[in-house]
């Protein structure tokens, strides 16, 4: 038994903590969250909220608790140290230190170490400073171009040519939004291909991957709208997806671990946590597209559905560099996860409505994601609310039980009704043929 500490209290934080709690080891469980969410406060021994990102808060904290395995979910805390400050009280710290959280802080930091490591499977970008070196950059790319913002943006501050971005004009004048908050931007050649995600455990030394993960990022059916954190999620019997070959997903895990490798020779430290691979499959091979330093949400929830093995002991393992003595078994069941959203995400979304969760059934596990308590109401809090996840004996059946559920949320929500479902795999697969035939 040990005393855990979770940091966050999304969606992706409920997930961890209801599959520590759910561990053998009968574990206590402490939170410090941005907000109340009320399913992990109902898990945990004690809670507290407040700034997650604030090292001295985090402290001052836990400075009555004896906490013996800090697991740390968002992004955020990892940029401002948090993991340091807690290794550095002796703590177990299942998340990176700031330094190796660059790669997915810093989207400049990244692109360079990829550079020098595997630089044919990193698109062509560059650091854009000013209006000349995105003029002369776009010149070369022609109509293939991704614009980013450098630093977190929660996947929204990603515009596509074709999709958000119509010529070079409208290019150049997002570039010129994102000069006037930031010193720079980046900008990359676009990849044409299928999406993918690929998480490794890792303690620095040892892997343990983790089954392939298609999320989608757009806000609307048939991949239409801006950019989310993700609507939704799913995985095959196989651990695979559809639409990749079993080279596809010996390459991601080479790339993890080459990064895992160089992460650590760089920083001259262990990387101990996730890394999440963001991978296109392109008409050759596997391509990067972003590191992250945390699990994906929602894939998180479609990954602990399929994980057997007890979670605490994966991230105490990884914690304190011993993850070689741990093996993961893993049920072969597809599983699909989507997303309830307010209306208007993720441009203008609508904030501290009511919602109504009385109606799910335990055909699938809902998980709370941007939620509050007023006044005992359950409320939205402007990001993605919550997840419902589902298993299956195949894709389709896991599909049907997630959606129906999905469906019994009440509220000015919306959710996309297309994610899993057999049409648009099919469109995966046959797009994924004709750019490999
Ligand atoms: P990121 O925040 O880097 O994950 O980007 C968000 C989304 O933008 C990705 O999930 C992709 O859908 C898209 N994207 C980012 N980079 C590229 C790229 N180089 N080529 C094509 N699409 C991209
Ligand atoms: N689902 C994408 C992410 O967690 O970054």
């Amino acid at each position: 038994m040990r005393d855990i500490l979770i940091i966050g209290s999304g969606a992706r934080e409920h997930v961890l903590a209801y599959s520590i709690s759910e561990s053998d080891s009968q574990n206590r469980l402490y939170c410090i969250g941005s907000t109340v969410n009320p399913a992990i406060k109902e898990l945990c021994y004690d809670y507290t909220v407040g700034d997650i990102t604030d090292v001295e808060f985090i402290l001052q904290s836990i400075t009555s608790w004896n906490i013996g395995l800090a697991v740390i979910g968002p992004e955020a805390p990892l940029s401002t140290g948090v993991a340091d400050a807690l290794r550095a009280e002796g703590i177990p710290v299942f998340g990176p230190d700031r330094s190796l959280a660059r790669i997915e802080t810093s989207k400049s930091y990244t692109r360079d170490l990829l550079e020098t490591i595997v630089p044919e499977s990193s698109p062509i970008y560059q650091v854009i400073r000013n209006e000349a070196e995105a003029e002369k950059l776009l010149g070369r790319l022609g109509d293939y171009y991704v614009i980013k913002a450098d630093g977190l943006m929660g996947g929204k501050g990603v515009q596509v040519a074709g999709d958000h971005l119509h010529n070079h004009q409208e290019a150049l004048s997002y570039v010129k939004e994102l000069l006037q908050s930031s010193t720079q931007c980046v900008i990359e050649e676009k990849l044409i291909g299928q999406e993918f995600s690929l998480m490794t455990i890792t303690d620095g030394e040892t892997s343990i991957h983790l089954p392939a993960v298609q999320d989608h990022k757009r806000a609307y059916n048939g991949d239409k709208g801006p950019n989310t954190g993700g609507m939704g999620s799913y995985t095959d019997t196989d651990h695979s997806l559809p639409f990749l070959s079993e080279e596809d997903i010996v390459s991601a895990r080479e790339l993890n671990e080459k990064v895992i490798g160089a992460l650590a020779e760089d920083n001259g430290k262990p990387y101990r946590g996730v890394l999440y691979g963001g991978f296109m499959a392109v008409d050759d091979g596997v391509m990067i597209i972003e590191y992250n330093a945390r699990f994906g949400d929602p894939e998180v929830m479609n990954l602990l559905s399929v994980v057997q093995t007890d979670f605490s002991e994966l991230f105490y393992q990884a914690a304190v560099g011993t993850l070689k003595e741990v093996t993961i078994d893993l049920l072969p069941k597809a599983s699909v996860c989507k997303y309830v959203v307010p209306e208007g995400y993720p441009t203008v979304s609508n904030k501290g409505a009511e919602i109504d969760i009385s109606k799910i059934d335990d055909s699938c596990r809902l998980f709370l994601g941007s939620v509050d308590l007023k006044e005992g109401r359950l409320v939205t809090g402007g990001s993605r609310t919550a997840a419902c996840i589902a298993i299956g004996d195949t894709i389709e059946e896991a599909e049907r039980i997630a959606e129906a559920q999905i469906r019994r949320i009440n509220g000015d929500l919306f959710h996309r009704d297309d994610i899993g479902t057999t049409p648009l795999i099919e469109l995966r697969i046959k797009a994924m043929k004709d750019l490999r035939a």
